[in-house]
């Protein structure tokens, strides 16, 4: 049997397998396993997207990976703190715009201690009780996590970035850890968050083998959500002179996801935006039902640039949702206002 018919049928390769599925398979191959994606992406959310309003509210990171524009050692960037009332404002403004899920996006940034964090939850959450509350802040304890859970988060949104102990250490500085990352990722699960993972595509030092390893840990793990992109330079991290990833391979991989986890929320990110003009309308056609537009004040978008030429940071919020509309009608589906939590029942419409 074909590796492509394999997997549809299994849901899973060994490793060995998945090399060679990346590694050599035919235009051909593709495509079928492209159109499994659809079909089954169809099958629990029939042609809606779900929007999720990322606000990123602080661009001070305490930590130094290498890939990241906004690291430590960038000192060529303005750093900012939106204060709770202008990330209130944010979701404000969203929800006008039929936003239910907020994402608190920033860097790791200790001067949002558990006591301030918990605040702005509470917050949120009692100004729009119908909404999701998603929050991507990085490696905290257990107990911060709880705090934040029980303040009225649902989701989180954690990538484990590579799941390869050896690329993880070219990817980061001594002081980080795989294992403490993936200690949190089933520590948010065991909370009962709804978890996301991920990685970038094409990261320095990335092999077949390390994206092998990576759809195996997702398979160990299962998330409710998966987030991948490609890899873009920045000119300010030591990858600045690194080669970006390939935009094919991640079009293909976001399929493979989808016919791993059929229901799983797949977002068409902005990398994928950024590195093709038609980047997200592609990936709602390799399987993905999630995209994530920027509610953040214009002003700091520019501040918040983890690459490169990074898209949409000089557009109103309103112009986004529109754009984004515009965007997936052209491929065939609509953007709709729901809180769009996982689905584990195929869809009757
Ligand atoms: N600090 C939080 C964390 O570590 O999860 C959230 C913010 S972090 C900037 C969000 C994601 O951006 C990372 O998980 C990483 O995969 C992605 N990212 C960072 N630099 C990137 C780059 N140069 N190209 C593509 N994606 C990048
Ligand atoms: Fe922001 Fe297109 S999604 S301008």
């Amino acid at each position: 049997m074909k590796l492509v018919e394999k997997l549809i049928q299994n849901r899973i390769l060994s490793k060995e397998e998945f090399v060679e599925l990346l590694s050599n398979t035919s235009a051909e191959d593709r495509e079928i396993l492209r159109k499994e994606a659809v079909r089954l992406r169809e099958k629990y959310y029939g042609h809606d997207v779900y929007i999720r309003g990322l606000i990123e509210f602080t661009n001070y990171c305490k930590n130094n990976c290498y890939y990241c524009g906004i690291r430590r050692d960038n000192h060529h960037l303005e750093r900012y703190r939106l204060t709770k009332d202008e990330i209130l404002s944010c979701c404000e403004g969203g929800y006008r715009l039929g936003y239910r899920t907020f994402v608190l996006q920033g860097g790791e940034d200790p001067w949002f201690n558990d006591d301030r964090m918990e605040d702005i939850v509470r917050s949120i959450r009692a100004a729009y009780p119908e909404c999701a509350i998603t929050l991507s802040i990085g490696e905290r304890s257990r107990e911060s996590y709880q705090r934040l859970k029980e303040a009225g988060a649902d989701r989180y949104l954690l990538r484990h970035e590579t799941a390869n102990e050896a690329h993880y250490r070219k990817l980061h500085p001594e002081e980080m850890s795989l294992a403490n990352r993936k200690a949190c990722l089933y520590t948010l699960k065991e909370l009962g968050y709804q978890v996301g993972a991920g990685f970038m595509v094409g990261a320095p030092g990335q092999t077949f083998e390390c994206l092998a390893e990576d759809l195996i840990f997702l398979q160990e793990l299962q998330p409710e959500m998966i987030g991948i992109g490609p890899f873009l330079p920045h000119h300010e991290t030591p990858f600045a002179n690194e080669e970006k990833g390939s935009y094919d391979l991640t079009i293909f991989l976001l399929s493979v996801l989808r016919v791993m986890f059929p229901n799983v929320l797949l977002p068409a990110t902005t990398a994928l935006g950024t590195i093709k003009a038609t980047g997200r309308e592609q990936g709602m056609l390799a399987g993905c039902n999630v995209v994530m537009p920027n509610l953040s004040p214009v002003a700091n978008r520019k501040q918040y640039e983890l690459y490169d030429n990074k898209i949409c940071t000089g557009d109103e919020a309103a112009e986004c949702r529109g754009c984004m509309e515009n965007r997936m009608a052209s491929v065939g589906y609509h953007l709709v206002v729901d809180r769009g939590d996982f689905n584990k029942s195929i869809k009757q419409s």
